[in-house]
């Protein structure tokens, strides 16, 4: 018989697994707490931007194989497998990841498991959580022992969730040291396409995938940082860091994936992750081992201010009688995400200074209303960029890179560029008549 699975939690994470999961072949029932979430899922309508997941969503939902509820008892009678795959955001005030809605829906599906099931943590968790949470389920379900705990780390990236999932560049199956199999057969049956095709499986114990995806999240971070601390000293030298991050890229230890100098990483994982890791390490005596992640967040909280700079020295004015235009507000391209946008953050700013700033983003721009209600939004480029004192752009879209420089020249008021992507080519835009400026390129 078809394995039946349940996906508790629907945002970025769980939508598009739950959708996969159908994809795959499975009987899928995703639950959120979230009513209106649950009723746009039901008709195949996906709250939030993520290229190629409607159709697939909807493709499911019409065969019937997916569904949605709010319900943990049918999510219970329904389930094999529940994967949860809840939000785990920083808490207020503190470093520290915060695990309530963990914790709540854990509370809620354990005492309605009573009969063999696995629920598989997806989650990014605190070190030490999985194996809390697995002796609470087996306390608290009617199944005992025979409800059992995996932990199964995602690594999806936002703008590539549904290849991410389906064609993952590995899986790590964490498991409790002493397990009779039963987990891992459940789970190599759940990702038996990809495993087929390739995908390497990492067996590893609990602790151990839990850190899995804290320290891929912290090698990232690291890597940005990296060279976006280059991009400083390439600006004291008058060095170019996109020439170098080539130089050093074509060195296959090296890589020259994630060596986008900028304005650095934002989104909802990649900055709490490291904070919540470096708390975590705190609180289990080994808070040296990861103090260079303060030194990671640093600098790329810094680029957020070099923008700002960079900007105050193009404008031949106080910001209060200066008009800028901030082209993106998602935090990355692709993503209509804006947690902890760096691009937001730096239109936040220039708004406090007194600048009028107008943000023009192809998909961000609902969500970027309702958090920064104050700051102005434009329906096109050329919209926000009209009578702009400075351009600044903020998030490499496609849309973005592409517009022809000439053209909006016309169009501002001053014919001033901050690249704070470095996604520009510098002697296309200055050859239009702009001032060009970018982080660490002379
Ligand atoms: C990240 C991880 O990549 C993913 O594996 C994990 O599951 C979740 O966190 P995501 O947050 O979707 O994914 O975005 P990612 O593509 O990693 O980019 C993160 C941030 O780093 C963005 O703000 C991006 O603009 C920035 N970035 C990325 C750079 O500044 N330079 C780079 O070279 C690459």
């Amino acid at each position: 018989m078809t394995l039946r699975i349940t996906v508790i939690g629907c945002g970025y994470l769980g939508a598009t697994h739950a959708a996969s999961m159908a994809e795959l072949g499975f009987e899928v029932l995703g639950l959120d707490v979230d009513e209106a979430k649950v009723e746009s899922l039901t008709e195949a309508r996906v709250p939030f931007f993520e290229p190629g997941l409607e159709p697939m969503l909807r493709k499911h939902v019409e065969s019937g194989r997916l569904q949605f509820t709010t319900s943990y008892a049918e999510a219970a009678a329904f389930g094999d497998i529940h994967f949860l795959c809840v939000s785990t955001p920083q808490r207020d005030g503190e470093l520290a990841a915060d695990l309530s809605h963990l914790e709540a829906a854990v509370d809620s599906l354990s005492p309605l498991l009573d009969r063999s099931c696995l629920v598989v943590g997806k989650s990014t968790v605190p070190v030490g959580t999985a194996t809390r949470l697995a002796a609470r389920i087996r306390e608290v379900a009617p199944a005992a022992e025979e409800a059992r705990l995996a932990w199964n780390p995602e690594f999806l990236r936002e703008g590539y969730a549904v290849d991410d999932t389906l064609h993952p560049d590995r899986l790590v199956f964490g498991l409790p040291r002493e397990h009779d199999g039963v987990a891992e057969a459940a789970l190599r049956e759940v990702y038996a396409e990809p495993i087929a095709s390739g995908t390497p499986v990492v067996l590893a114990d609990l602790a151990t995938a839990e850190l899995a995806k804290a320290a891929a999240n912290s090698f990232l971070a690291t890597k940005i940082s990296f060279i976006n601390a280059m991009a400083e000293l390439c600006e004291a030298t008058g060095g170019d860091v996109a020439v170098l991050a080539d130089a050093i890229g074509h060195d296959p230890r090296i890589g020259r994936k994630f060596l986008n100098a900028g304005l650095g990483f934002g989104g909802g994982c990649l900055p709490k992750d490291i904070r919540g890791f470096m708390a975590r390490a705190g609180e289990l005596g080994a808070g040296d081992a990861l103090t260079f992640l303060r030194e990671v967040d640093a600098i790329n909280e810094r680029r957020r201010k070099r923008v700002v700079d960079m900007a105050a020295d193009l404008v031949d004015r106080p910001w209060p009688s200066a008009k800028v235009a901030v082209l993106g507000a998602a935090f990355k391209p692709d993503s209509d995400d804006i947690r902890d946008s760096p691009a937001l953050n730096v239109a936040g700013r220039l708004h406090l200074f007194g600048a009028a700033v107008t943000v023009h983003d192809p998909q961000a721009m609902e969500n970027a209303r309702r958090s920064w209600p104050t700051l102005r939004y434009a329906d096109s480029v050329v919209e926000a960029c009209r009578g702009a004192h400075v351009v600044l752009v903020l998030t490499e879209w496609q849309q973005f890179t592409e517009v022809d420089p000439g053209m909006l020249a016309e169009v501002v008021a001053v014919p001033s560029v901050v690249d704070g992507r470095n996604c520009l080519d510098p002697e296309v835009w200055r050859a239009a008549g702009w001032a060009y400026r970018a982080l660490g390129r002379p």
